[in-house]
């Protein structure tokens, strides 16, 4: 069995929980080396074999990265830290020459001075693979795919893992193009699962922009694996498993209900609109999503209630943007005259801006992206 760690943007964790445990892996309390047990915000952590890691890197939808933990140890010196970094097990996840990047954090420890500490590491590995240092470097070349390696120092406890997703979880690989501030692909699946959206009811986004939203919600209303069109660091190890993973990736292939509730996607951007039929036909949703241009004061449900998650415009200063407090407040009185009793989940950078809508919501979900605090609010439009 080994330790893995699922990250994911502040407030998610207990959506990748949730997630874990539909794939039928619990969370697991980290106890360090020596020291304490350990809850880690910013992930959850979780055991198993390495099929356990190919499945959370495949079908997790809110986690950024699926990180492999190496080792834990105390490591107050730096001959300590060379020594313990030796005897961890490289050679299963690193040829030698590969080329690997560290990220080094220290915090409260003896050993400080994060470039050292990643020599020590490096010579450490270099050791164990049986090869000089400099063959292994921090910048490779553009065209091999470079191991990430994350060092936390805290307290004088080392913790070492590798990354085994590669790009971030949230590059599905269906999106090239954005439209305007695209919602993360894991801050939409975010919203959806926070939402209390029944998949088997009508989705309506009004606000489609690059359309993740509605890709994101069709590939959990079908049981689509959002990795499936994707690559993963782990595959370049030297301990992966083909066979495992061709299995796993024929499970996937299986799952899913044959018939859908319509998902909707509208944006007065002729652009966007174009730019997100694309993004969905790459992400084989592409007749699972009835795409529209128009603007939000148009929108038409085809059926109901269902539920209307969206991600309007937002505003850094909102309380000077009169405009947005417009667009909000007529954004509530559509709703009441198209979609009565719908159910309903805003992403916005400021409560006093939904607030405007006139429809009683309550924090579902709250967050940090681009360099926002962001919240969800859900509530429920009134009937007529
Ligand atoms: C924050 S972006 C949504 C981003 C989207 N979630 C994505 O992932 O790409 C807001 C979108 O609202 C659209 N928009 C602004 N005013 C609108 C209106 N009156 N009616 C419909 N769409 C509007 C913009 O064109 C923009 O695409």
């Amino acid at each position: 069995m080994s330790l893995y760690f699922a990250a994911c943007s502040p407030g998610l964790e207990g959506l990748v929980e949730r997630e874990l445990q539909g794939l039928g892996y619990k969370q697991t309390v980290q106890r360090l080396e020596g020291g304490p047990s350990e809850n880690e915000a910013g992930g959850v952590s979780f055991e198993g074999e390495a099929e356990a890691l190919y499945r959370a890197n495949l079908w997790l939808r809110t986690a950024s990265r699926v990180l492999a933990r190496l080792g834990q140890f105390h490591a107050a010196s730096f001959s300590e830290l060379h020594k313990r970094a030796n005897q961890l097990e490289w050679e299963r996840y690193l040829r030698p020459g590969a080329p690997v990047r560290l990220n080094v954090t220290c915090h409260k420890s003896r050993l400080y001075h994060s470039g050292a500490v990643a020599e020590r590491v490096l010579a450490g590995i270099a050791g164990r693979l049986g090869m000089p240092s400099p063959a292994l470097t921090t910048d490779g070349p553009a065209d091999a795919p470079v191991q990430l390696i994350i060092v936390r120092l805290a307290r004088d406890r080392c913790t070492i893992s590798l990354d085994s997703s590669g790009e971030l979880l949230h590059r599905r690989g269906y999106r090239l193009a954005g439209a305007k501030a695209p919602l993360r692909e894991t801050l939409a699946a975010a919203l959806l699962l926070s939402s209390g959206w029944d998949t088997s009811a009508p989705l309506l986004d009004p606000f489609c922009g690059s359309g993740t939203i509605a890709i994101e919600a069709a590939l959990l209303a079908l049981g689509l694996p959002p990795g499936r069109n994707r690559g993963f660091a782990f595959t370049h190890w030297p301990n992966f498993d083909p066979a495992a993973w061709e299995r796993i990736l024929g499970e996937a292939t299986k799952t899913g209900p044959a018939r859908q509730a319509p998902i909707q996607a509208s944006d007065r951007d002729a652009g966007a609109v174009r730019m997100a039929i694309e993004n969905a036909a790459r992400a084989g949703v592409g007749d699972a999503i009835e795409f529209s241009q128009r603007a939000f004061s148009a929108i038409q449900p085809l059926s109901g209630p269902g539920w209307v998650v969206t991600n309007p415009p937002f505003g850094v200063r909102v309380s000077q943007n009169k405009d947005l407090r417009n667009l909000y407040a007529q954004l509530g009185a559509v709703l009441r005259r198209a979609c009565p009793g719908w159910q309903i989940a805003v992403l916005s950078a400021d409560p006093r801006l939904t607030s405007q809508m006139g429809i009683a919501t309550k924090s579902a979900l709250s967050t940090r992206s681009g360099g926002l605090n962001l919240q969800l609010r859900s509530g429920r439009v009134p009937d007529e």
